[in-house]
């Protein structure tokens, strides 16, 4: 501790904390990061208020209409900050071929090289805030601690909203219990008293998100922005998780969970895995079409499911989150009615537009309105109008926008979504944004068909991840991102939970393949999705209810059209077809990505996988 910003801080720890391991950790991460001053958060209300305040101050929040939106703020965060970054995410285990193909490696001591000069220094000026935060509820036998370090006021104020954030936690790990230490800096250290110059501090130019799976570590240095910087969710509920899953025995997805209730009062609990931003919030929130009375759909979780199998053959799964970090573009009473009303207060916004009343807009709440506002200050600062975005394409709102909020704001919250034991799943459904190829809906004959449908999902990339947008990538299970291990082992994780439950005389959940997103030849989504989907949910109750026979096609068990519910809409059994044929030519083209895509993952990949796309194969001639 020679460090002369080292000399004389004090780590404040308060007297609750109990927990030597830490609190020296703590006190090592300090010594390295040479920050301004510690605080530890203690998750109330009055903390949070003045931390928000404290923002609105820095200029990093706008506090919005306290009329139009009680509570709320906006962050308009730096034009390079807008997303997580894939391309600088890494899984850093002792071993190459257990970060597997689809996952970027460096050997843990060469990333602990690269990493510590980073680190050294990197919070000068600024504070290190302490946010104990439990994945799960508190307690839970399934929950998780994670400890994050942060110099991001922004960040502590979205784990108190993501998470079960403050001092309870201390008690859960007491003296010696678990936790994950998370280690996270915006990477713009204030050296020599210097002031911030921007409301968004991050680093531009480097940027980190490491996870070392083996001693159950995360570092993310350079963004402050999603599940970049928000420790608790992708990088400790994903991809720490997944790995902690294998070796005990369950599954950490990237699942919404939602329970679909029947006029009868029969409930069935689905979970379902969608790549970031293909529908995973909306579904979750559904709110059932006309015809469908007496159904009701609640939501459990909007992202991320953690599953565990129970000697009594039951797959029983928590949401380890307690708020959404959703997608703002596109969500308007017709799309999400729930999600606006979740949004009605107590919302903190990132990159939307700001209008001239001190409310917020982003693309498609237009709908709701019927037209466009005349004048805005989109994400960026700049003014907006109908008239500019007609000329430059300019979007208001950034196509990354999200809104955090807490799951208590939403009027569809399920009864038992913070219930410890959790839901009992009873169906899975994948399903990834594809304009061609993939039919609306498709039930897997068993479980190894299942699995095979899951990895080798496709779908086109969204603004979720900065890179190119609208390219079709498989991205297996909706979880290439956030796989902690290699992704063949993770195939074959599947295959053994599910053959476990098998082999104690269970019932597996079915599993289904859905595809809202098939295009017409103008280019328009065919099926009108959203609220809608519910025909296709109702179908798959009814096929777990045996009331509905489907019929086979060489991909699994599909819907007819007469099985499906239509009063209120006006769906053509041409329209049907459409959303629901199966192309020889398209899915020979499709077979040979599945190809390419296994032999990228050759290294133990399941034999049953092999088998399964042989038979698919075959099937597929004989059409
Ligand atoms: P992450 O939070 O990134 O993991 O995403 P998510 O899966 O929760 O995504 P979300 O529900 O926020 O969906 C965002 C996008 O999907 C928006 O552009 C929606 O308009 C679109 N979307 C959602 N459901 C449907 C649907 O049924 N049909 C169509 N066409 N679009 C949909
Ligand atoms: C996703 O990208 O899947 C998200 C948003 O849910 S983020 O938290 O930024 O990863
Ligand atoms: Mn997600």
């Amino acid at each position: 501790m020679n460090s002369p910003v080292m000399q004389g801080l004090n780590l404040n720890t308060p007297t609750y904390v109990k927990n030597p391991k830490l609190i020296a950790w703590v006190a090592e991460m300090a010594a390295l990061c040479k920050p301004a001053n510690v605080y530890w958060c203690d998750g109330s209300e009055e903390e949070y208020d003045r931390l928000c305040q404290q923002l609105v101050d820095s200029g990093t929040f706008k506090k919005l209409n306290p009329a139009k939106r009680p509570g709320s703020f906006l962050a308009c965060s730096d034009p390079s900050d807008v997303a997580r970054v894939e391309d600088r995410t890494y899984i850093c285990s002792e071993k190459k071929e257990n970060a597997g193909p689809t996952n970027n490696w460096m050997a843990p001591a060469d990333m602990r090289k690269t990493l510590n000069p980073l680190f050294d220094g990197c919070m000068q000026g600024r504070t290190m805030y302490v946010v104990p935060f439990s994945m799960g509820p508190l307690g839970s036998h399934i929950a998780h601690v994670g400890i994050e370090l942060t110099d991001s006021a922004y960040v502590a104020v979205n784990q108190k909203l993501m998470t079960r954030m403050g001092k309870a936690v201390f008690d859960v790990i007491g003296t010696d219990g678990e936790f994950v230490p998370c280690l996270h800096t915006v990477g713009a250290p204030l050296v020599n008293g210097a002031k911030d110059t921007t409301s968004w501090p991050c680093n531009p130019t480097v940027k980190y998100i490491v996870h070392y799976p083996e001693t159950r570590e995360i570092w993310s240095y350079g963004s402050g922005y999603g599940g970049n910087a928000l420790l608790g969710k992708k990088c400790l509920a994903l991809r720490i998780a997944s790995s902690m899953g294998r070796e005990q025995g369950w599954l950490a997805e990237h699942m919404l969970i939602l329970g679909v209730t029947n006029p009868q009062g029969k409930k069935y609990h689905v979970a379902a895995a969608f790549p970031s931003a293909c529908g995973k919030t909306n579904f979750s929130m559904l709110v059932p079409p006309e015809g469908f009375n007496g159904w009701k759909v609640t939501t459990i979780g909007d992202d991320i499911a953690w599953i565990k199998p129970q000697a009594n053959g039951k797959m029983m799964a928590i949401n380890p989150e307690a708020g959404y970090f959703g997608v703002a573009p596109g969500t308007n009473h017709h799309t999400n009615p729930n999600c606006m009303a979740s949004l009605d207060k107590n919302v903190i916004f990132t990159n939307v537009a700001l209008t001239d009343d001190g409310d917020v807009w982003w693309e498609g709440i237009e709908k709701d309105t019927g037209k466009l506002p005349d004048h805005l200050i989109d994400w960026q600062g700049k003014d907006w109008t109908p008239q500019i975005a007609k000329d430059t394409g300019a979007k208001a709102a950034h196509p990354n926008a999200r809104f955090t909020v807490a799951a208590t704001n939403n009027p569809a919250l399920d009864p038992a979504w913070d219930d410890a034991a959790g839901v009992s799943i009873d169906a899975f459904i994948f399903g990834g944004r594809r304009s061609t190829t993939v039919p609306l809906v498709t039930e897997a004959r068993n479980w190894t068909e299942g699995v095979y449908m899951a990895a080798t999902m496709g779908s086109e990339t969204t603004a979720a991840a900065f890179g190119a947008q609208g390219v079709v990538r498989r991205d297996p299970f909706a979880m290439l991102p956030f796989c902690g291990y290699n992704m063949s082992d993770y195939f074959q994780h599947w295959l053994d939970v599910g053959a476990k439950i098998q082999a104690g005389g269970h019932k597996l959940p079915s599993i289904y393949c859905v595809n809202w997103f098939r295009k017409d030849e103008a280019g328009k989504f065919v099926w009108p999705g959203y609220g809608d989907n519910m025909r296709v949910l109702k179908w798959m109750i009814d096929r777990l209810e045996g009331q509905a026979q489907g019929q086979e096609s060489m991909f699994g068990v599909t819907p007819t059209y007469g099985e499906l519910n239509w009063t209120g809409l006006n769906f053509t059994a041409d329209q049907f077809k459409t959303v629901t044929s199966i192309d020889k030519a398209a899915w020979q083209q499709e077979l040979q990505l599945h190809t390419t895509h296994f032999e990228q993952l050759a290294y133990n990949m399941p034999k049953a996988l092999l088998d399964t796309k042989a038979a698919l194969e075959q099937r597929l001639a004989a059409i």
